[in-house]
């Protein structure tokens, strides 16, 4: 049976979704991992302060595609008020979601006071989740983690202040902020916090495999996954796992990542300027090649080359793309 999960009106389905990464989970990214299977995609995190004042930057965050769909936007700040107006803002341009960041640990979002420091101002974090609540009429749901340390581990009492806020979902990434992304996911505070809470808690770490996936599942009863590392150079992953979870053949990865490559590269082409793309396009083409015989001399290179249609060229070659998969410039 398809796992699918249902929040407020809408259907997320199967339950995988594409983790939200900053610097990562941009428009053509999201689209990829949509055609790859993605149940719900999250954008990267977008700073509440930033909308207000609108750069191109922060512009380009909040604007989404068609293909998109069911679109989960993820802001981060600390002022309630102007968290609700940058929800609002991205959900007036078609946010399905708005998820709230309340675990990042990076330090530039620390300093702040937003990210994780939010577990240790829970009347705080109330505050935030009731003016967004308000605001918008899409789900709300909130991201965290196990807590500032070990010493320091209250994601259950924590979980219970967001639910009773009116957060209608509790994302859980279990480590803690002093761990970083050290040892593995603590699979099993998953199924602790599913037990504590009355609403969908999603579970995010260390999902990489189908076997990880149906441990997950099974072990927890989470109602969604979020996978994020495990989904660059494989933004098929969501599929793949879906397929084999109801016992269906896979597709092989030698053959996805060629129908990919190309389409991944067309989007980046088209969404930003050559200069912006170029950055992109090795990061995405070095995870495509990694493991790939000769993979690290075709990364050296695409790091020579100082056009995207020259590195397009090459990825061709590299991957040997033919017929449709042959990448012609995108469209304007
Ligand atoms: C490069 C990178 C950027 C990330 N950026 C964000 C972010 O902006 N917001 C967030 O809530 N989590 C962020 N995360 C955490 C992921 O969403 C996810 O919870 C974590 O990577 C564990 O899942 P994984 O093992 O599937 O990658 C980021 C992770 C990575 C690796």
């Amino acid at each position: 049976m398809r796992r699918s999960l249902t929040l407020g009106n809408l259907q997320i389905s199967p339950a995988l979704a594409l983790a939200p990464m900053a610097g990562i989970t941009n428009s053509p990214f999201r689209l990829v991992c949509r055609r790859g299977g993605a149940g719900l995609v999250f954008t990267e995190m977008i700073s509440a302060r930033a909308m207000r004042y609108q750069n191109r930057r922060t512009a380009e965050m909040g604007t989404f595609e068609e293909g998109e769909h069911p679109i989960a936007a993820q802001i981060f700040g600390r002022e309630p008020e102007e968290m609700a107006d940058a929800a609002l803002t991205l959900t007036e341009a078609g946010a399905d979601i708005i998820d709230i960041n309340m675990g990042c640990p990076v330090r530039k979002v620390l300093k702040s006071g937003s990210g994780i420091q939010l577990m240790r101002e829970p009347d705080l974090a109330t505050d935030i989740v009731k003016a967004v609540v308000a605001k918008v009429d899409v789900p709300v749901t909130v991201k965290i983690r196990l807590g500032w340390s070990e010493d320091e581990i209250n994601f259950i009492t924590f979980g219970k202040t967001l639910a009773d806020s009116g957060a209608s979902a509790v994302i859980l990434h279990p480590r803690t902020r002093a761990q970083g992304f050290a040892g593995s996911a603590r699979w099993e505070e998953i199924a602790r916090l599913v037990e504590a809470l009355d609403i969908p808690v999603l579970g995010s770490g260390d999902v990489n495999t189908v076997q990880d996936a149906r441990t997950v599942f099974e072990t927890t009863g989470c109602g969604a996954i979020l996978i994020g590392r495990g989904s660059l150079g494989r933004p098929w992953i969501f599929s793949q796992i879906a397929a084999e979870l109801e016992g269906e053949e896979p597709g092989s990865d030698d053959e996805l990542r060629k129908q990919f490559i190309s389409m991944h590269i067309k989007l980046i082409e088209k969404a930003m300027p050559d200069r912006r793309s170029i950055g992109h396009l090795r990061k995405h083409l070095a995870w495509y090649s990694r493991g790939l015989p000769d993979g690290s001399s075709f990364r050296a290179l695409v790091n020579s080359l100082d056009s995207s249609t020259k590195i397009a060229d090459k990825a061709a070659e590299f991957f040997c793309l033919e017929g449709d998969e042959i990448i012609k410039k995108a469209a304007p």
